[in-house]
């Protein structure tokens, strides 16, 4: 692990969605990996906290806003005016079947999931190529690639991101801009908590189904997105990487 350590060695990054669960695992092991890095989130509080026990800067930023983009790339640019590394982790889920999904819940988890991560890009490319390139990585879903009963809005935005993933990366590409998704299994987060729950119901619930027979931890994920981030990934752009225990490759033995 020594020689892994200070893979990110020199990097700045900004990683969205920071203040908790997987957004804050990967600002934790990015500073560990040597990386500067900046934790933004809107949640200010727990932000602040996350950030400053991982020995990183937090920005305050509400993904769906442009204005607030352009500073927080500001910001986790400062003091080098550089910008090697974003992360657009920062997501919602809202369950409701089609027919009682209220439009405006709808529009919200678009505008964070997919437009946030649009501004994202339109935001941090270009000080990424005045620095000669940089890597982004987009949070991806397995409700990315099939229907999602119940979730409408988050599987069509996790669709939208491999879209997105690829049009960036085409499109960045000559001005040295690697981009690509990550695609988690579930992670026992507060984002697939639910009421009363205790860690045996997550594992019952979503670990079942795995093939590899349970939930993903954190650092399986964030490791990967580490490495997508790093020089270690200089040939990969535009494809979706899945860190899902095998979920993506078709049903469990078990289950046949
Ligand atoms: N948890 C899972 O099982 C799972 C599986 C696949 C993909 N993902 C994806 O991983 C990412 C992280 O998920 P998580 O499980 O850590 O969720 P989480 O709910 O624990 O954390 C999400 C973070 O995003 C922040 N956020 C939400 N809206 C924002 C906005 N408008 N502006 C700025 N920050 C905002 C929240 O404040 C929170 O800190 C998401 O993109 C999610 O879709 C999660």
């Amino acid at each position: 692990m020594a020689k892994m350590s200070k893979e990110l060695e020199g990097k700045v990054a900004l990683v969205t969605g920071a203040a908790r669960g997987l957004g804050a695992e990967i600002v934790r092991r990015m500073a560990v990996a040597g990386a500067q890095v900046t934790a933004a989130d809107k949640r200010v509080d727990q932000g602040v906290e996350a950030a400053t026990e991982a020995g990183a800067h937090f920005v305050e930023l509400d993904v769906t806003d442009a204005e607030q983009w352009t500073a927080a790339v500001d910001f986790a640019a400062a003091p080098g005016g550089r910008l090697d590394i974003l992360v657009n982790n920062a997501g919602i889920m809202r369950v409701a079947p089609i027919l009682d999904c209220d439009p405006a819940e709808f529009r919200k988890v678009i505008e964070t999931n997919l437009v946030g991560t649009f501004l994202g890009i339109q935001a941090a490319a270009p000080t990424m190529a005045a620095g000669g390139g940089g890597a982004i990585v987009n949070l991806g879903s397995p409700s990315g690639f099939e229907g999602t009963v119940g979730m409408p809005a988050y599987s069509t935005s996790k669709w939208g991101i491999r879209g997105l993933t690829r049009t960036a990366a085409l499109e960045l590409a000559d001005s040295g801009i690697r981009v690509n998704s990550v695609v988690p299994g579930a992670l026992r987060t507060a984002m697939t908590r639910r009421p009363g729950w205790e860690d045996d119901d997550y594992e019952r619930h979503y670990g079942a189904t795995v093939p590899l027979g349970r939930m993903a931890e954190l650092a399986e994920v964030a490791d990967l997105v580490l490495w997508l981030a790093s020089d270690q990934a200089s040939y990969c752009t535009g494809g979706d990487y899945s860190a899902d225990g095998g979920l993506g490759a078709g049903t469990p033995a078990a289950h046949h």
